[in-house]
């Protein structure tokens, strides 16, 4: 755990020192749970949201996009239900006075119980060597079979609880498990009440004609009152999805992993509209179709799992997580929900406008069930950034930090860096970059030696190096040098834009899905 920790404090710590996320307000002692881009970071971000848009949209012939405004009218959430049961159970410690999430504490429990487990695995795996069976060993293993027990009684009484709104008995299990405030290490708690997520905030000038407001929790509900208008206007036929991207607000009271829950966050969403009674063959289409988005990035198809959802909201009639191995242990990356006609019936008798499709193959109107696929930009980018992270020992005992992101997603794909200042180098050096820029984002660097140079770039995460040298001079080459396996190659420079295409063109990542 030490070690987890560590890891994650390193990803956070290399984030602000090489320009990708600082603590929102810095100067005023920041924000919690707020942060923000910095200049490598709205890169990256931006590459991310460009890539799932392209596999979303720009690939998919019946989905398209839209952009719709954060303020909504507030019959919105009363419709959606987030005014009457977008909670989370809270719950204090009296010594401490600190605040959170009941379902949390409990979660928290039971992931140690897990780590266990892990542990067992590990020592296991070291005894028995190339014939250790893991999967049995999961299931016969006396000690690990016990804590799996355990973990899922308590689970199963978490789930049951809170899906009756039985917050007496949340109380219960926390006090049964002997869970501790993480601060005051006491057990005296006070009973857990709901808190409602969503911020308000007021529309109009005056105190008696504003209106109550709610930033939107969810992208989501933007995309189902425009399902009519975009339906018409578009000419779309079902099945057919509509996406969008965009900032979502919830007043988080566990906030402490840094990007990974904010209270100001990006969602990227899309909604799949569907004829009733086909939505379980969508829901399954739609599962493998983004978990082939996420390995296609390569961050290893072992650090992904599905968790599918047993305890179902209520409109919700099959749901399912794309979890991803954080530093902190796997957790929920994307949602896949299958939300049947729920929140476009419950706009329909809220508005009292119809929200129905014409099928004309059946010669009927309906109402259509939707498929959704979830995905927070910032958990992605943890996702990436984290994993990319990696202090690597060289041959002469050396070590070096490398942000191995993935080509096509870094924020700068290639550094040009003159031997010496001198010479005419920068010159040349600056002719490349005048020519690369209109291609991709490139920097110079004339700064310090040119190993250290190399090392910066590393750390940044540049895929290539292109240093200009005496011999550049002579015959026009230079040395490309790449960033994972820090090869380096003599290359002509009328080559260098094809080479560096090759490695970061989206069409090229985007073909492995
Ligand atoms: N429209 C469905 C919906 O909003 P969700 O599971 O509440 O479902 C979807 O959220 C995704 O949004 C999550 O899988 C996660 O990636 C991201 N997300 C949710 N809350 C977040 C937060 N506080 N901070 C960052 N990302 C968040």
């Amino acid at each position: 755990m030490a070690n987890q920790e560590e890891v994650f404090k390193k990803v956070i710590s290399h984030a602000k020192e090489y320009g990708y996320i600082f603590q929102s307000s810095e100067i005023y002692d920041g924000l919690s749970a707020v942060y923000d881009y910095a200049q490598n970071g709205a890169e990256l971000k931006k590459n991310i949201r460009e890539y799932w848009w392209r596999a979303m949209v720009q690939l998919n012939k019946n989905i398209v996009g839209i952009d719709a405004a954060i303020l909504m009218h507030p019959t919105t959430w009363k419709a959606s239900g987030h005014v009457d049961a977008f909670n989370d159970p809270l719950i204090d410690n009296k010594d401490s006075k600190k605040r959170y999430r009941a379902d949390v504490l409990v979660e928290d429990y039971t992931a140690k119980i897990e780590t266990k487990i892990e542990k067992e695995v590990k020592k296991a795996a070291k005894r028995f060597g190339d014939s250790f069976d893991k999967a049995q060993y999961l299931t016969t293993n006396p000690r690990v079979v016990e804590y799996q027990k355990k973990i899922d009684t308590i689970l199963k009484r978490l789930g049951k609880s809170l899906e009756n709104e039985d917050l007496a008995d949340v109380k219960a299990l926390i006090e049964e498990l002997g869970i501790v405030c993480p601060v005051s290490g006491s057990t005296n708690w006070t009973d857990v009440k709901q808190f409602n997520l969503m911020f308000g905030t007021k529309l109009g000038a005056s105190a008696d004609s504003a209106m109550d407001l709610y930033l939107r929790p969810e992208t989501a509900q933007g995309i189902f009152v425009n399902f009519l208008n975009v339906q018409k206007t578009g000419r779309m036929k079902i099945p057919f999805g509509i996406a969008q991207t965009g900032k979502a607000f919830r007043n988080e009271i566990v906030a402490r992993q840094f990007i990974f829950r904010m209270r100001e966050f990006e969602q990227m969403e899309m909604q799949f509209f569907v004829k009733p009674g086909s939505q379980k063959e969508w829901y399954e289409a739609w599962k493998e179709n983004r978990m082939k988005w996420h390995l296609s990035l390569g961050l290893g198809n072992e650090n992904y799992r599905f968790h599918d959802h047993e305890k179902l909201a209520h409109y919700a009639d099959a749901a399912t997580d794309i979890e991803f191995r954080f530093p902190f242990g796997f957790k929920e990356l994307e949602g896949i929900h299958s939300r049947t006609d729920f929140d476009l019936s419950a706009h329909e008798e809220h508005s009292g406008k119809k929200l129905q499709y014409f099928d004309h193959e059946e010669n009927k109107s309906y109402v259509p069930y939707v498929v959704e696929t979830s995905i927070g930009l910032d958990r992605m980018f943890l996702a990436i950034f984290s994993h990319a992270l990696k202090e690597e020992t060289l041959e002469n005992n050396s070590t070096r930090t490398v942000l191995k992101l993935p080509a096509v997603l870094a924020p700068t794909k290639a550094a040009v860096l003159p031997l010496v200042k001198k010479d005419g180098l920068p010159e040349v050096a600056h002719e490349i970059v005048e020519d690369l820029k209109w291609d991709f984002n490139v920097v110079y660097d004339e700064k310090d030696a040119v190993g250290r140079r190399y090392r910066r770039q590393d750390a940044v995460g540049t895929p290539f190096c292109i240093t200009v040298d005496h011999q550049t001079l002579e015959d026009q080459t230079v040395t490309l040098r790449h960033r994972d396996t820090m090869e380096q190659q003599r290359v002509a420079i009328s080559e260098v834009k094809a080479i560096i295409t090759k490695e970061v063109d989206m069409k090229s990542w985007l073909i492995k899905m």
